[in-house]
Formats: C-alpha cells, sequence, structure tokens
C-alpha cells in the first residue's frame, strides 16, 4: 500500500450470514493490515471464517513477519469480525502489546479473557514505530460500537478507519478504488450501501460526528476494515457516507420502494394498480416480496427511497406477521422522513391498520390515507389504489437526487 505498510486480509465467500443477520451471496473483505517500522504493528485481525485465519497467517509469512516480533496488534474495533482470531494469534505473537480504546480493552476481557499487556489509548495519543512511521488515535464512539477508534499513519497519511467508509463484497482483483473497471462501480455503491444500511444506519448521527472530527486530518487514503482502499480519491467513500447518512434524515433519493406480501392474490391484486399508478412518473420503483426476499435487501432500497408504499393483508386480528417484522426493522435503522402509503385487503373486521399505525409511529412519516379494502378490491377500489400510487409518485418525483458524480 505505501513503503513498509501491507494489506494482509483475507476475502470471505460463505453461506453464513453477516452477524448472524444479513446474507452477503458477494462475500465480504476482511482487510487487516501490517506496519513494518523499527516496530512492527498490525491494525486488524480476521475472524476464523471461510479459512480467514490460515490466510492471513500466510501474508503474514509472505511479507516476513514472524508473529513472535509483532510489537504492537492495534484493535480499532472489537467485533469478532476483526477479533475472532485474537485469541490464538495472541498466542503466536505472545510479545505484542494490544493497543486499543478503554471500552475496548473491557470488550478483550470480556470476550478473550485477557487482560495483560494491555495499552490503552485515548483520542490524541500516538505511538512512533520508528523509520518515520507514526500511528494517532482518534476515537470515533458507535461507528459501529462504543469502543471504536481510527488509527491515522502520518507518515503516509492512511487513515485505518475500521468499519467506518466499509462495505460488503470481496476485492475482484485489486484492493484499490483507483483500479476498478467502470463495469465494477455499480456493484460496490450496491454492497456499500447495502452495508451501510443493514450495519452502520443506525448510528449516522456519529458517522457524521466523526467525519467532522476528521476534517483537520490530511487523508491521502482510506484504509477500512471491509471493502475497497480508497487510494486514488478517499474523499469519494467520504461523499459517499455523508450521502446514506442524510438518508436518515430528509435528504433520500426520488425513488420509490414497495415492500408487499400477500396470502392468497387479493392485496397482490391492488399492487398491480399502485404500481400502474405510480410509474407513470417513470421513476426508478424497487419492488420487494415479504417474507420471500431478504430484508437486507429490502432495507437497502427502503433507506435511500424518499417514497414508501407499505401493502400486507389482516392476519388474526394483526398485520401479516413477515410484514411486522419489515416494520420493526425500518424502525431500528431509522428510516424516516418517508412520503408513505399502506394498502391491504381484511375479510371481516380488519387488524393490520392498527399494527401498521402503532408500529409506524415514531418514524416521522408522511403517510396518505390508507386504502383497505374486503376481500377482493373492487373497480372503484382499484381505481383508487392507481391515484395513490400516482399520489405518492408525484411527491417523490419532486425531490432532487442525493447521488454526485462521486468518481473513483
Ligand atoms: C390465517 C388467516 C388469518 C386471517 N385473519 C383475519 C382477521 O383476523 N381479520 C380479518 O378481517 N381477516 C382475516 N383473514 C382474512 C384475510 O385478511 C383475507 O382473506 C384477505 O383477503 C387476504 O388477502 P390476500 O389475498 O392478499 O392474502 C385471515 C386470513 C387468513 C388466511
Ligand atoms: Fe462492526
Ligand atoms: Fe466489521
Amino acid at each position: 500500500m505505501s513503503d513498509g505498510i501491507y494489506w494482509i486480509g483475507a476475502e470471505v465467500h460463505t453461506e453464513d450470514l453477516f452477524e448472524g443477520i444479513w446474507p452477503i451471496p458477494e462475500g465480504v473483505a476482511l482487510n487487516a493490515y501490517a506496519i513494518k517500522g523499527d516496530k512492527i504493528a498490525i491494525i486488524e485481525l480476521v475472524r476464523e471464517w471461510g479459512g480467514a485465519a490460515l490466510t492471513f497467517m500466510k501474508n503474514l509469512k509472505s511479507i516476513d513477519i514472524d508473529p513472535k516480533d509483532v510489537d504492537y496488534i492495534i484493535l480499532n474495533h472489537l467485533e469478532p469480525d476483526h477479533t475472532g482470531f485474537f485469541y490464538m494469534f495472541r498466542s503466536l505473537a505472545p510479545n505484542a502489546k494490544v493497543v486499543t480504546t478503554e471500552k475496548g480493552a473491557a470488550l478483550v476481557e470480556g470476550f478473550y479473557g485477557i487482560t495483560d499487556n494491555i495499552k490503552i489509548v485515548k483520542t490524541g495519543d500516538s505511538i512512533d514505530l520508528g523509520k518515520g512511521k507514526v500511528l494517532n488515535f482518534v476515537e470515533i464512539p458507535n461507528v459501529h460500537w462504543p469502543e471504536t477508534q481510527v488509527t491515522y499513519e502520518s507518515n503516509s497519511g492512511i487513515l485505518f478507519s475500521s468499519d467506518a467508509f466499509g462495505s460488503y463484497g470481496i476485492h475482484k482483483g485489486s484492493i484499490f478504488d483507483d483500479e476498478q473497471p467502470e463495469a465494477i462501480k455499480p456493484y460496490w455503491e450496491e454492497e456499500t450501501l447495502r452495508y451501510y444500511a443493514n450495519i452502520v444506519a443506525k448510528f449516522s448521527s456519529s458517522v457524521l460526528s466523526a467525519i467532522e472530527k476528521l476534517a483537520d486530518v490530511d487523508i491521502k487514503m482510506i484504509a477500512p476494515a471491509h471493502g475497497l482502499i480508497w487510494r486514488g480519491n478517499p474523499k469519494a467513500i467520504i461523499n459517499k457516507y455523508i450521502r446514506y447518512a442524510n438518508y436518515s434524515k430528509e435528504l433520500q433519493e426520488p425513488e420509490i420502494t414497495v415492500v408487499w406480501g400477500s396470502m392468497y392474490g387479493n392485496t397482490e391484486t391492488m399492487l398491480n394498480a399502485i404500481l400502474k399508478g405510480a410509474s407513470e412518473q417513470e421513476i426508478p420503483i424497487h419492488v420487494h416480496q415479504v417474507p420471500n426476499e431478504d430484508m437486507s435487501f429490502i432495507l437497502a432500497d427502503v433507506f435511500k427511497s424518499a417514497g414508501l408504499i407499505i401493502g400486507c393483508p389482516t392476519y388474526e386480528y394483526g398485520m401479516f406477521p413477515p410484514m411486522r417484522y419489515v416494520l420493526e426493522i425500518l424502525n431500528e435503522k431509522l428510516t424516516r422522513f418517508k412520503k408513505v402509503a399502506f394498502f391491504g385487503s381484511y375479510g371481516w373486521s380488519g387488524g393490520a391498520l392498527k399494527v401498521f399505525n402503532e408500529l409506524s409511529e415514531k418514524m416521522k412519516w408522511d403517510i396518505e390515507e390508507p386504502l383497505l379494502f374486503k376481500g377482493y378490491p373492487s373497480k372503484e377500489e382499484l381505481q383508487k389504489g392507481e391515484e395513490l400510487g400516482r399520489i405518492i409518485a408525484k411527491k417523490v418525483k419532486e425531490i432532487p437526487s442525493k447521488i454526485k458524480n462521486e468518481e473513483y
């Protein structure tokens, strides 16, 4: 990456879900780094996952680092995707001092039972590795956990940013942004947004504070713990993260996401009418059926879309259960300030709307008059559906897009 600074991470292909919830069909990179001054530091480790620990060890060997000679293990963030291999690696690197924040040290003890040979650092502290290499630490709490910090190497200008500025997806050929072919850029946009919506969205205000805190740092390269290494244009990923963080506020894209479920097709019939009305405005519409499609992908589309249309039937005096789950996650992940419509079929007395009202209470959504109908929708009801789709699409279309030309 730079003189004496190396990527020693692993590309993980696995059927496992990330954090036990989120599918990663494109895999995920666990980025780890080694810095050779007079002293040797390792920044982030890996998890024993799909062969990652072995790859990490082989990468160390390939740059002639014997674990016994490692002086520092910098743990910016203690989540086990980066530290799962720590317990074992420490026995291979007994001379290494573990460098982390005070809250990080408590997690080292909690997860790995280790309390000795730990150096606690805080914002403003630094470690001189010799040969001009100096590590500087800045705490960025709650991006992603409370103990999180970043490490800035001042000679190279590389910011080791932990989960911040990360992405799902493995590297397909090169770890660097400036070596990505044009055709792969939509892949990275999709995987970065989905990672943000799934993992980081809840902490959007902390993301913006962290970016502000780092404003005076002369960042020449951003090396996150997942995803691309931003060497050519580090500003691009900062701008992406600012854009994503603002999706939690009122600044979203002129797009609509429709999430629907239906047991016997009555709600689905209305869905088609709504889509007909909405599609007239020629804005992007993302349609997801539950429970067939995974929440990870639904969340990414809902998160960026200014328009949201939810359709589901009444089920046992309440809401179709998979939609209840969707709404609970949307609430947790701060999908706020959207133009929203709700529709669905019921058999006799209904009940889905009551649950919708309860679950959407904190969302700050601008909700149209709900469209509820008994059994199969009538011609008049279908016309109302078309109109409802049209209303949402017209409102959404007026919103300017935030996607700038973020070149990389
Ligand atoms: C398991 C089950 C539970 C239901 N519970 C209710 C209910 O509590 N109240 C009600 O009004 N309708 C209830 N219904 C009727 C459905 O809401 C109704 O059939 C509706 O038209 C289904 O819409 P769909 O075709 O989009 O699945 C229930 C239906 C099923 C299959
Ligand atoms: Fe994390
Ligand atoms: Fe992570």
